[in-house]
């Protein structure tokens, strides 16, 4: 073999072997009530505030998507460094998403102080959170460590925006080996939450010589919007629900809004019109079996990119701080 295969090789079987030394029983006999704990965590905070769901979600694809799945997203900033969270990108990642790790985080070190990273607390409760409002139930590996870097330039190169060009958000899924189909799927994430104004205004105000607002946006719900929306600048957190039939349910109903012009973001909409992913729109709009399938199978590919294990990682005294200060 040429050294450059070597290298290959030897690169594909590191990775192999990161993840597969993951398993769905990794804490069994060091942390037996881990699955517990967690549940009654995400139950109560769920309950008290019906954005944690969404929250957690998202903040649990970015981490995955930036530097693989290993809490880097949930490392606060410091004099020497500032971290991921704090990407301008970040769009104020809302506090339900870290309040519930840390949640979970304090009740497990009491029960088994120094055995669970930050990494699967997060990856455990954005699953118990999916499914807790509607969505699929999937298995989740575990035995990931928390990482050792977490950098806000890193999160600036690895983030779709909404505002960019559909072969753009392609091209950035398919370098982490998420096809378009997959994409779609992920997308349907969007099918609860919500979104500041800011990101998507453009659809709605001076959009063109011709229009006011973005034509293929069903004409009222861009009224609606423009009403909503009107004082953003001067009150930033302005926001929408992605879903606006749905919004605290994961169900299929943003591929359905899609359809009718009823789609939030940009990226969104276009994925209803472009001839790569149309047809996984009108699948998943059409059967939402086929949607929660697919989201569960794109979701755990998701959850297990780049982990780190053995020594590429520790765990976390505490999910906002490395163990010895990073300089
Ligand atoms: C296709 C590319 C994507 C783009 C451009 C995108 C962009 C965005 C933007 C701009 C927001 C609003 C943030 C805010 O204003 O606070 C948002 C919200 C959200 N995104 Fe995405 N996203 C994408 C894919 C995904 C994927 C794959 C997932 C998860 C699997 C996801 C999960 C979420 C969730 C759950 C919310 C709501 C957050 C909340 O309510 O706090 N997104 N997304
Ligand atoms: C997001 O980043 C901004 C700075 O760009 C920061 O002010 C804000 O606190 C960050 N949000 C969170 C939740 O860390
Ligand atoms: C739209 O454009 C007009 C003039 O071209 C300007 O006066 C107005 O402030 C713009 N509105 C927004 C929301 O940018
Ligand atoms: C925008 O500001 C105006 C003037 O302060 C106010 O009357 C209006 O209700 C505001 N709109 C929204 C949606 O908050
Ligand atoms: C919906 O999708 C599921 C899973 O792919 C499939 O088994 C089922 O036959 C589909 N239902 C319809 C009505 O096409």
């Amino acid at each position: 073999m040429t050294p450059f295969y070597l290298l290959l090789f030897l690169v594909f079987l590191n990775i192999a072997t990161s993840e597969s030394k993951l398993t769905v029983d990794y804490y069994k006999k060091t942390c037996p009530g881990l699955q517990d704990i967690i549940r009654q965590v995400v139950t109560d905070k769920q309950i008290a505030s019906s954005t944690t769901a969404s929250a957690t979600l998202r903040l649990f694809f970015h981490d995955c998507m930036v530097n693989g799945c290993d809490a880097s997203v949930l490392i606060s900033s410091n004099s020497f460094n500032t971290a991921e969270r704090d990407a301008e990108i970040n769009l104020s990642l809302p506090g339900d998403g870290f309040e519930v790790v840390t949640r979970a985080k304090t009740a497990l070190e009491l029960q088994c102080p120094g055995v669970v990273s930050c990494a699967d607390i997060l990856a455990l409760a954005a699953r118990d959170l999916v499914t807790m409002v509607g969505g699929p139930y999937y298995n989740v590996r575990l035995g990931r460590k928390d990482g050792f870097i977490s950098k806000a330039s890193e999160a600036e190169a690895a983030l779709a925006k909404p505002t960019m060009p559909l072969n753009q958000i392609i091209s950035i899924f398919q370098s982490r080996g998420l096809s378009p189909q997959e994409m779609v799927a992920l997308s349907g994430a969007h099918t609860i939450g919500f979104t500041h104004c800011k990101e998507f205004s453009q659809r709605l105000f001076n959009f063109s010589k011709k229009s006011d607002y973005d034509p293929t946006l069903y004409p009222k719900y861009a009224e609606g919007l423009r009403k909503l929306c009107e004082n953003y600048t001067k009150d930033p957190t302005m926001s929408a629900f992605n879903d606006v039939m749905t919004p605290n349910k994961f169900d299929n109903m943003y591929y359905q809004n899609l359809q009718k012009g009823l789609g939030l973001l940009a990226s969104d909409q276009a994925m209803a019109v472009d001839k790569r992913t149309k047809p996984y729109v009108d699948l998943y709009a059409a059967n939402q079996t086929a949607f929660f399938q697919a989201f569960a199978r794109a979701i755990e590919k998701v959850s297990v990119y780049q982990v780190k294990t053995g020594s590429k990682g520790e765990v976390r005294h505490r999910c906002d701080a490395f163990n010895s200060l990073k300089t």
